[in-house]
C-alpha cells in the first residue's frame, strides 16, 4: 500500500530529527556538485539536506507517485532557500520514467510500497553512473529481517553489490554499489 499524504506527517515531524538527523545520515555519501535522487521522496525529510549537501553546482531530482507530496517538499524547499537545486518529478507506478546518469539515489522507507522490486532496483541500477550507490533504507516495524534480506537479494539479482550496512534507527539500511556485478 502506498503511504497517504496524511500518514507523513506521524514520522515526518520535528522528532524525527532526533532519530534520523539528516544531513550526518547523508552526509558520507554526497559531495557537492552530484546529482542525487531522492526516491519516494514523500514531503522531502531528506530531500532539502540532499540539496544542502550537493551544494549550488549539485542537483537533486524529487520523485514520488503523489503531487501532493512534491507540492509538500516544494514548499519546504523555498522556505529553506534551495528551490532552485531541486526538481520535483512525479512518476507512474509502472516506472521511474527519467534518464541518468546520477551519483546517488536514495529509497527511504518506500520501497515496500513497490510491488514490482526486480524492475523498480533494475530501473534504478540503470540511471546510477558506474560509480553510482544506491542507500536502501527499509523500517523495521513493516520489514522483517527475512522480507529486508529477498529484497537485497532481488537488488543482486539487478547487478548491485552491498558495500556496507550503515546504522538508522528503527531500520534496515544497506549501501549498494554497481561493483564486480557491472551491467
Ligand atoms: C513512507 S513514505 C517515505 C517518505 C520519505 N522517503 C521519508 O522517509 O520521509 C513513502 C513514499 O514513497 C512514495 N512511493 C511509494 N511507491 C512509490 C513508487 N513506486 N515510486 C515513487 N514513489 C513511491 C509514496 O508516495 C510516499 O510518499
Amino acid at each position: 500500500m502506498v503511504c497517504p499524504w496524511w500518514l507523513c506527517y506521524s514520522f515526518d515531524n520535528p522528532l524525527r530529527r532526533f532519530f534520523h538527523p539528516p544531513a550526518p545520515l547523508l552526509a558520507p555519501f554526497l559531495k557537492p556538485g552530484m546529482i542525487a535522487v531522492d526516491i519516494g521522496c514523500g514531503m522531502g525529510y531528506f530531500t532539502i539536506a540532499l540539496a544542502r549537501l550537493v551544494g549550488p553546482g549539485g542537483r537533486v531530482i524529487a520523485v514520488d507517485l503523489q503531487q501532493r507530496m512534491l507540492d509538500a517538499l516544494m514548499r519546504r524547499a523555498v522556505h529553506a532557500g534551495v528551490a532552485d537545486r531541486i526538481t520535483p518529478h512525479r512518476c507512474g507506478k509502472e516506472s521511474l520514467g527519467f534518464a541518468g546518469p546520477v551519483d546517488f539515489a536514495l529509497a527511504f522507507w518506500m520501497a515496500h510500497e513497490v510491488p514490482d522490486k526486480p524492475r523498480f532496483f533494475g530501473e534504478i541500477f540503470a540511471l546510477l553512473g558506474p560509480a553510482g550507490r544506491l542507500l536502501l533504507v527499509e523500517p523495521k516495524y513493516h520489514v522483517s529481517a527475512g522480507a529486508f534480506c529477498r529484497t537485497v537479494e532481488m537488488c543482486r539479482e539487478q547487478g548491485f553489490s552491498p558495500t556496507d550496512e550503515p546504522a538508522a534507527a528503527l531500520s534496515r539500511a544497506v549501501l549498494m554499489g554497481k561493483g564486480e556485478s557491472r551491467r
